[in-house]
């Protein structure tokens, strides 16, 4: 998919069918991830892969009953390492590059998710500590936002957007 049409193909997707995601697909958005820039290039950040269904439905109750968690048949959740980012950059490191490095990755495997034709939907509602232990991370991995990826069971709604003359300051 050419990258513009990339762009205004993704729309939350909150339905999946069964159908897996094959594994070459899965190989290529973590490569795509792999190539997100990060602040020093330092990679402040971890991602964590969920396929089994018992995981997923405890990923449902730590995000407030987001029933859509164990329905796609893989879940990335993607962590802050402050402490990779903290060596250069101290407290910017801790409080603001490792977030923007996770959330950078998050975004590249959303589009080059939707570029293979699969769905995603960001999902930053839920309980950090509980998550940390469904994938058995280490304290240092906090986890940020988690991304279900799977095949559309549903028409996605079409969200509307600020204009640009409200969101964009020339100055
Ligand atoms: C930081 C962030 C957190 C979000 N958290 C959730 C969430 O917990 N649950 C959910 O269903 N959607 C979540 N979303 C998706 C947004 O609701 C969605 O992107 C927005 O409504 C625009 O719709 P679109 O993605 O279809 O363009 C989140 C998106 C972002 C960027």
């Amino acid at each position: 998919m050419e990258f513009f049409d990339a762009l205004k193909a993704r729309h939350s997707v909150r339905a999946y069918a069964d159908t897996p995601v094959e594994a070459e697909k899965l190989v290529q958005i973590l490569d795509m991830v792999n190539l997100a820039p990060s602040a020093g290039n330092l990679q402040a950040f971890e991602v964590y892969i969920v396929t089994r269904a018992d995981q997923r439905s405890e990923l449902v109750a730590a995000a407030s009953g987001q029933d859509f968690l164990k329905q796609a048949p893989v879940v990335l959740v993607f962590c802050a390492h402050a402490a990779r980012s903290e060596k250069k950059y101290g407290k910017r490191g801790i409080e603001l590059y490792c977030l923007q490095d996770a959330t950078i990755a998050c975004t590249y495997a959303m589009l080059a998710a939707t570029a293979l034709g699969l769905s995603t939907v960001w999902v930053g509602a839920f309980n950090e500590s509980e998550v940390g232990c469904i994938i058995d991370a280490p304290q240092a991995h906090r986890p940020v936002a988690m991304l279900p990826i799977g095949y559309a069971a549903e028409e996605p709604r079409i969200r509307g957007r600020r204009s640009l003359s409200d969101l964009v300051h020339r100055v």
